[in-house]
């Protein structure tokens, strides 16, 4: 049997809280090669394990420590896919500016997600709309392109909302949010702001999950491969975003208001029976399940639950009849991981697989 190369790979941004999921989960991975890390000024020259205050609790990858940092500028050196991390101040030019150098970028960031032409992609719930990249190229004229996930907050809320809004239509979504600290990046939030307290705003954060959901659960237009468009979801999503003393894991609370009836039976088959395509179900980041009911009263819970299925599963729990809409529930998803990371990764792997990196 032919062993495949590894592709190399790099990072933007890898010293952050996403940048350490990424070089964690990129060690040993069968596909990709991680070679080249990229940050801002502050770091750029040292060795890996010198400039980045390593948070996670695994060791950091023996393969990276020894690595130097670059400045984010197309050069030449870095590889062609780059997953991108950055302070979401640059990452709008720095991004741009290696895309337009033929790189394919994997981005985190908020800058071009919502951008016509640019892909908005969670592999199991719209894995088409990477065919968004043709035009995006042509009407550019980059060499490269850039390729976007979610928000760490809108990709539990859509995974837990894709199976409902192919079997029964969505009318209208309500949401509210307690999401990690570890989703401000590092150091991020001032102990003394979160201690035994709850931070009922979060810039920008709620205009982001109401406009990514409807984008994601949209259509891409018939014609896309000539003026690239996705036709978002025709349902009304209002979202309350808070941040609360817990390290990682979004926990969310979600009413949802559905086009047919559906029986609280039938809402569990709909999540239970949920599977992503074929092609994505055999990418190596994939979860295996990529929604994991719990049955318990008080489940999901982010201490118990945010590491289901590699921390790539949206957990879901609590399904009950609402009195303002039809039904509630809990959705709790990993935030650097599953709402970062492991998205791209993903993201980076469809993209392999489909043919877009060749
Ligand atoms: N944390 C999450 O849960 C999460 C989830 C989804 C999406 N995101 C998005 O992912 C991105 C990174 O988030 P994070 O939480 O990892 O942030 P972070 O911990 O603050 O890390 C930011 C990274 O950007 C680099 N950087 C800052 N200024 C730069 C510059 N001028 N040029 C080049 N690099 C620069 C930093 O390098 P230095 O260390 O050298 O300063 C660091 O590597 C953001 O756009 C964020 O919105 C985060």
């Amino acid at each position: 049997m032919s062993v495949m190369k590894k592709l190399e790979v790099g990072i933007l941004g890898a010293t952050g809280m996403v940048g350490q999921r990424l070089a964690s989960l990129l060690e040993n991975h069968p596909w990709f090669d991680l070679r080249w890390l990229g940050a801002s000024d502050r770091s750029s020259g040292k060795k890996y394990a010198e400039a980045c205050n390593w948070r996670l609790g695994d060791a950091m990858p023996a393969g990276a420590r020894s690595l130097l940092v670059n400045d984010c500028v197309p050069d030449g050196k870095a590889p062609q896919l780059l997953f991108a991390s950055l302070d979401s101040k640059v990452a709008g030019e720095v991004e741009g500016a290696f895309a337009r150098s033929g790189h394919a970028v994997v981005s985190n960031s908020s800058y071009y997600r919502m951008e016509r032409d640019v892909p908005l992609v969670i592999p199991e719930v719209n894995p088409g709309h990477l065919a968004l990249v043709r035009a995006q190229r042509r009407e550019r004229g980059w060499s490269g392109m850039i390729v976007t996930n979610p928000n760490c907050t809108t990709v539990g809320l859509v995974m837990s909302l894709a199976p409902l809004d192919r079997t029964f239509g969505l009318a209208k979504v309500m949401m509210t949010s307690m999401q990690a600290v570890s989703g401000a990046g590092y150091p991020g939030v001032p102990t003394l702001d979160i201690l035994g307290n709850v931070i009922p705003y979060i810039g920008g954060e709620e205009e982001k999950v109401e406009a990514e959901t409807r984008k994601l659960l949209g259509s891409l237009d018939a014609d896309s491969s000539h003026d690239g468009h996705v036709k978002s979801g025709e349902f009304a999503v209002s979202a309350h975003c808070n941040r609360v003393l817990v390290e990682d894991g979004h926990t969310e609370t979600v009413s949802v208001a559905l086009r047919s009836k559906a029986t609280p039976g039938e809402v569990l088959a709909a999540w239970q029976e949920f599977q992503a395509p074929s092609e994505v179900r055999s990418l190596p980041s994939a979860p295996r399940r990529p929604i994991v009911i719990r049955g318990e009263a008080d489940r999901p819970q982010p201490k118990f639950d945010v590491n289901t299925e590699h921390g790539m599963a949206a957990v879901v729990g609590r399904l009950r009849p609402c009195p303002v809409l039809d039904y509630k529930y809990v959705v709790l998803s990993h935030n650097t991981i599953r709402g970062a990371a492991g998205a791209a990764l993903l993201n980076a792997e469809l993209m392999k697989a489909g043919g877009y990196l060749d």
